[in-house]
């Protein structure tokens, strides 16, 4: 285990107040704040190594392409791909699954791309928790194609209801879409056998683990995935980089999505032919100084070992549940147990709006985040407007859970 108050010191913005007060910051969910080591590596990339990247001959165009590729080397090897060429670099991960929603779409006329075609006959499978960015993307392919857009339920406390599996994932499922740890609930879901279930069917599975990559150990190959993306700034990393892993022989043959300079094999004006995964998913100028500073936010989680973080959070998680159990009137919505499930959790405080809970914990300095979290369809499943959610990261102390509990009843005196 690690030692949270020698992390705490790598991280400028937690030394600072908010309203007079040390900031409490329980928003990791939302965005991770940063180390001083990513914030130096983007810093460093501009100042000493800038130039575009694969374009130039030079040598500040060469460092500049090492730092970037080296990122690649980084990724694969932080989720165990087999091959760095799998990773695909992307401006989030929203942006990511609308890269391969398009990139289905364009298979229609996209010779060699039969596998990836869907039409009226076939059907595509999501989950109720899922984020708005894994949701709409295949609503609007549902709607480019005649497809059908089918979703797995979840139960009262907010897990996947398995007994729906059966009839909703069948042999006309083209794709299963889910997410690995809920940003709405915590809930942690059974990846391995959810992708098997497709698999079983010919189906091709694909995972959301924006925040499963903060906090659990990652293995694409363990977890026998065709698909998986992430998002840079929720790993500690900066914002304005994601990335999509794809299995080689599946990219290799998926159209491309945008088109542009880096994505081409060759151009005529009678038709262009396209590279070789990654680059033909990769139009356009990349995200040159954010890739070598994702790498500085994966080598220090790494560094720290993410079976540690794991353990960390999970203890802070455990604490925390334990603690908001006393605060009369909360209600928590997601898993109420610390089993299968990850550092966020969301609730309600009764007679008190989440927006009000969110804004008078915010002047006792605490951050939280109140809203549907982009994942609306959570909500109207539990019939509430919104939730507070409070979420954690490797800073996390069992102090700053305190005042969180303190702060809420401070909340509920000012209500009466
Ligand atoms: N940023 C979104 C959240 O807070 C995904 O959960």
């Amino acid at each position: 285990m690690f030692d949270v108050e020698v992390i705490r010191k790598d991280f400028p913005i937690l030394s600072r107040e908010v309203h007079g007060v040390p900031l409490v910051y329980l928003d990791s969910a939302n965005s991770a704040q940063k180390p001083q080591v990513v914030i130096d590596a983007e810093s460093d990339l501009y100042a000493h190594h800038y130039s575009n990247v694969a374009r130039a001959v030079h040598t500040l165009g060469s460092e500049a392409t090492t730092a970037y590729e080296g990122a690649r080397d980084t990724v694969a090897r932080f989720i165990n791909a087999p091959r760095r060429e799998e990773v695909i670099f992307t401006k989030n991960i929203t942006e990511a699954l609308n890269l391969l929603a398009y990139s289905f779409s364009n298979a229609t006329t996209f010779p060699g791309a039969d596998q990836f075609r869907l039409g009226p006959n076939d059907n595509i499978v999501v989950t109720e928790m899922e984020h708005h960015s894994n949701i709409v993307p295949w609503q609007l392919l549902a709607q480019r194609t005649g497809a059908e857009f089918r979703f797995i339920p979840i139960d009262d406390e907010g897990r996947l209801d398995e007994s729906a599996l059966d009839t909703l994932i069948d042999t006309n499922t083209k794709l299963v879409s889910f997410v690995y740890q809920s940003n709405a609930l915590g809930t942690i879901n059974p990846v391995a056998e959810l992708a098997a279930r497709a698999r079983a069917v010919g189906a091709l599975s694909i995972v959301d683990a924006a925040q499963a990559a903060p906090h659990l150990p990652l293995d694409v190959q363990a977890l026998g995935v065709d698909f998986l993306a992430f998002t840079g700034h929720k790993v500690y990393g900066p914002t304005g980089i994601g990335v999509l892993w794809g299995r080689y022989d599946l990219l290799a043959a998926l159209p491309p999505f945008l088109g542009g300079g880096e994505m081409i094999e060759t151009v005529s004006m009678q038709g262009s032919t396209y590279a070789e995964p990654p680059h033909r998913f990769e139009a356009g100028t990349p995200m040159i100084a954010q890739a070598p500073a994702l790498a500085a936010a994966i080598d220090y989680l790494t560094a720290l070992g993410m079976d540690n973080v794991r353990a960390h959070e999970g203890a802070i998680t455990g604490y925390a549940l334990e603690r908001l159990a006393t605060v009369p009137g909360l209600r928590i919505i997601g898993p109420s147990t610390n089993h299968d499930r990850g550092a966020a959790i969301s609730f309600t405080l009764e007679g008190i709006h989440p927006h009000d809970v969110a804004q008078l914990l915010d002047e006792r300095g605490i951050a939280v985040r109140a809203g549907h979290h982009c994942a609306r369809p959570v909500c109207l499943r539990y019939g509430i407007p919104a939730t507070t959610r409070a979420s954690f990261g490797i800073y996390t102390t069992n102090a700053e859970i305190d005042a969180l509990v303190e702060g809420l009843s401070a909340v509920q005196a000012m209500f009466g």
